[in-house]
Order: structure tokens, then sequence, then C-alpha cells
């Protein structure tokens, strides 16, 4: 096979030609409004009999979207055209909430009404802390997450209808609302302390915060500054385009399956140290790693292809330059640390050597290997006082934002049908059943 892009000048299409036959197939070229074109091969197995094998998708674009951009070697990220830069200085959580899925920043008036909604779906329905229940107190979070997610699908049968925009809507607000309360009664029964309702006169992630450390034999005042940067690290979390997770959402949706299953689908994806269960293993490996002396040890480990250790919070799909997001979270942790007056944080110290070795380290510049989200926000959720389990639990919790604004992107657009990638089968060809008694 070879291919040949059409001369500057000349129509936007593709032609591939079969070098065993000469055949040739000519196909479009689509261009986005920024970032790649890419060619639409819809009629490539209809026409010419190939699929087309791409493995991790690595250049495979699943969809049309004009929610969030990446261009990876320049390390920008967009939501709707917004720097996450920009977003995470001057914004909130909501608003970011409000973009993702409505496409527009909120007037003060939207806002309002917006916040007001999210806040007053907060509750979950009180036969569902019986779920809670029949888990192990040692349960991870994420487990939970995937079980009691799923089943608000049981709770709330009237946003179960996809074929109606007004239920599509309140099934979002209502899972943006409960996954705080969800993630929150996970670490509380982890604990054995009480479950904590939310509270209307809080913000966001002020609530979360108060139902995750409040108790109910003492007032509990959230810290503002704590505050702030859980809300800055929600922003963060938010969406990411395609990524394994959402695409899992996109999938699993794209059979007619309810919102909540999807995102519950979407939690399982994450939960993958390769996907957002790094933060928790990054927080892993500094602690084990225990001393700025032990550092050249793990990166000599992470560059041995005969051992399976990677640098954790370290690596991306897209990012081949630093992460926007990281950057971000690097300045938040040093922020939150002195503000609460943590003046030496080993594992911090550990982060910060760790990062200045690697990216001085040739296997890292050449294979462009830099930090990315994950690297920072380990050490700051600690400080907040979170245990390591719930880490990926709180990338859920934002990502939900995200994964509900893509899978309505999805189930609006007109040429979605449900995903069904074709294979490259090598396995036994036909051969006809052996009985038992026959089988050597
Ligand atoms: N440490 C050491 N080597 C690495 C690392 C790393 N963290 N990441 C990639 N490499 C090497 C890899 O061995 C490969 O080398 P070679 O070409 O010689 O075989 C090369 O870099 C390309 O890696 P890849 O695995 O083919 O790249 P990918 O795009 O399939 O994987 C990744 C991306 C994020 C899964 C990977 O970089 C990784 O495992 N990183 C550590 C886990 C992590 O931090 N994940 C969080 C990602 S960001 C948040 C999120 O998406 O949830």
């Amino acid at each position: 096979m070879s291919q040949t892009a059409s001369p500057a000048g000349t129509a936007d299409t593709v032609t591939l030609t079969d070098n065993r036959t000469g055949k040739t197939i000519t196909m479009p070229v689509l261009h986005g409004s920024t970032g790649p074109d890419v060619i639409d091969i819809r009629k490539l197995y209809g026409e010419t009999g190939f699929f087309t094998y791409d493995p991790g998708f690595t250049s495979t674009g699943s969809c049309e979207s004009q929610i969030t951009f990446i261009d990876g070697d320049q390390g920008i990220l967009l939501h709707r055209g917004y720097p996450i830069e920009e977003l995470a200085e001057h914004s909130d959580f909501m608003e970011v909430c409000y973009l993702l899925l409505h496409g527009e920043l909120p007037n003060p008036k939207e806002k309002h009404d917006f916040t007001y909604t999210i806040t007053r779906h907060t509750m979950v329905h009180e036969q569902l802390s019986n779920f809670f229940r029949g888990f192990r107190r040692d349960a991870h979070p994420m487990a939970i997450m995937c079980g009691v997610v799923g089943a608000l699908s049981a709770f709330y049968h009237d946003s179960t209808d996809i074929e109606d925009p007004k239920q599509r809507m309140i099934a979002s607000h209502r899972l943006i609302a409960k996954m705080p309360t969800i993630a929150a009664m996970a670490y509380k029964y982890s604990v054995g302390q009480p479950f904590i309702y939310p509270r209307n006169d809080l913000g966001y992630a002020e609530n979360f915060l108060h139902m995750t450390f409040a108790v109910p034999c003492e007032e509990y005042k959230v810290n503002p500054i704590i505050a702030k940067a859980m809300d800055r690290i929600f922003i963060l979390h938010a969406d990411h385009e395609q990524n394994a997770s959402t695409s899992t959402v996109r999938l699993a949706g794209s059979s007619g399956a309810n919102p909540f299953a999807c995102i519950a689908a979407g939690i399982a994806s994450l939960w993958g140290p390769a996907h957002g269960g790094a933060n928790e293993a990054v927080l892993k490996m500094l602690t084990e790693i225990g001393h700025k002396d032990r550092i050249p040890e793990f990166i000599k480990r992470a560059k041995d292809k005969n051992d399976s250790f990677r640098l954790m919070g370290f690596g991306h799909r897209v990012y081949k330059n630093y992460d926007p997001r990281a950057k971000v979270m690097q300045k938040t942790c040093q922020e939150v640390l002195s503000q609460l007056d943590i003046r030496d944080e080993p594992l911090l110290e550990i982060a910060v050597e760790l990062e200045r070795i690697a990216l001085q380290d040739e296997y890292f510049v050449e294979k462009k290997l830099y930090p990315n989200v994950d690297f920072y926000s380990g050490i700051i959720l600690k400080a907040i006082g979170f245990p390591t389990s719930m880490f990926t639990a709180l990338f859920a919790l934002a990502r939900t934002a995200g994964w509900i604004s893509q899978w309505k992107e999805m189930i609006e657009d007109p040429v979605q049908k449900i995903g069904r990638p074709r294979q490259l089968y090598t396995g036994a060809t036909k051969r006809s059943y052996v009985p038992l008694d026959r089988r050597g």
C-alpha cells in the first residue's frame, strides 16, 4: 500500500493505492478548527475490503468534538477554546462544568441557576446508603464508586431516558452533583465514621471537604485555602479529550446505555495505573524512593527494558512537552504547603529533585517524557488529609463533568453509531469439532 496526500491547491483528498493490484481509493481529508487534519476512512472497508490496524488508537480519531483541544507538542490544553491556565487562575469548577456542558461560560444568572441546581441535587437517595454497608470496610474507594455510581440507574429511572434532552441534562446535573457525596461516603465508610449530609450553604469543593472531614459531634469549618485548592484540582481534572476513560464512556453510551452505567464504565477505566490510578501510584513511588539519594537507582530502573517499573506521573500519550496541568499543579502544591505551613515535605523534595534529574536525562529527553497532571497532585491531596486510596476517586469526581459532557455530545451527534471496532484476526481458521474421546 502506498499513500499520497493531494498536492497543495488541489482538492483535499488522500489517495491510497494497493500496490499489489494498482487499485486506488480516494478519501476526503477533513479539517478541524485547529489541530491535525483527519482522513475520512469510513468507506475504506466497503470499497477496498481493508480495515485499518491501530492498537491503542494512536492515529485514530474516534469522533468529532467541540469540547476540549490538546496540542501535545506545544503543551496546550483548551476547554471550549479557553486555556487551562486561565480557567485554573480565574474561573471555578462550577463555571468549568457549565462551560463543558453548554459550550460557553455562563453569565451571572446562568451561573447562579446552575450552581443552585447542582447544589440541590447533591443528596443521594437514602436507600443508596445501604449499598455502602454491603462493602468491606477496607474496600478500595474506586471499587465502591464503580458499584454505587452504576447503581444510580436503579434509583433515577426518569434520567435513564436518553432520548429526552431534558432528562439528559437532569442526569448530567445529578451526576456532577452526587459524585462528591458518593466519594465522601466511600471515605467515611472506610474510616468507620457516619455519613455527613451535603449542606446547601456551602460551595461545591467546600461541601465535598465538609462531607469528607466533618463529624457530627463538633463543628467543622472548611479552610478556605484548602477549598480553593480543591476547586482548582477539580478544574485541572475536569476533561481531557478522548482519553481511555472518556472513550470508554462514549463507547458504552454508543449502544444506548444509560448515563449512570456509562459513567460507572468510565470510572472502571480511569482506575488503572496508566490512567487516573497514576496519582496513587506516584505517591507510593515517592514513598518507596524515600530519600533523594535513591533517585538515580529508580531512574535507572525506569530506563531498564527488563524492569517493568516506570516513573509514575511521567509521560503522556499526547503531551510531548510539559503537561500544562502539571505546571499549575506544581505551583498549587507549593502554595498549599506554604499556606498550611508545611515547611518540610520530604515527598515534595523528592518529587522536585526527581523531576530535575529526569528532565536532564537523555532517555527522558529523547522520548519527550515530562511530568503529567498526576505527578504533583498526590502531594497536595496528602497535605489536605486524603488517604492515598482516595486520590483516584477525586479524579473520577472531577472528570465526571467531562465524561457527561462528552456523553451528551455523542448522543446529540447525528453521525453517531454504535462503536464497533474491527480486528486483525490471527487465530485458528475454520476446523471441525473433535469429540472429547478423540482428543489426545
Ligand atoms: N517511565 C519510563 N519510561 C516511559 C514512561 C515512564 N513513565 N512512559 C513512557 N516510557 C517509555 C516507554 O517505555 C516507551 O519506550 P520505548 O519506545 O523504548 O518502548 C516510550 O517511552 C513510549 O511509551 P509508551 O508506553 O509507548 O507510550 P504510551 O503513549 O502508550 O503511554 C503512558 C503513555 C502515560 C501510559 C506512559 O507514559 C506511562 O505509563 N506513564 C506512567 C503512568 C502515568 O503517569 N500515567 C498518567 C497519565 S496522565 C493522566 C491520565 O491520563 O490519567
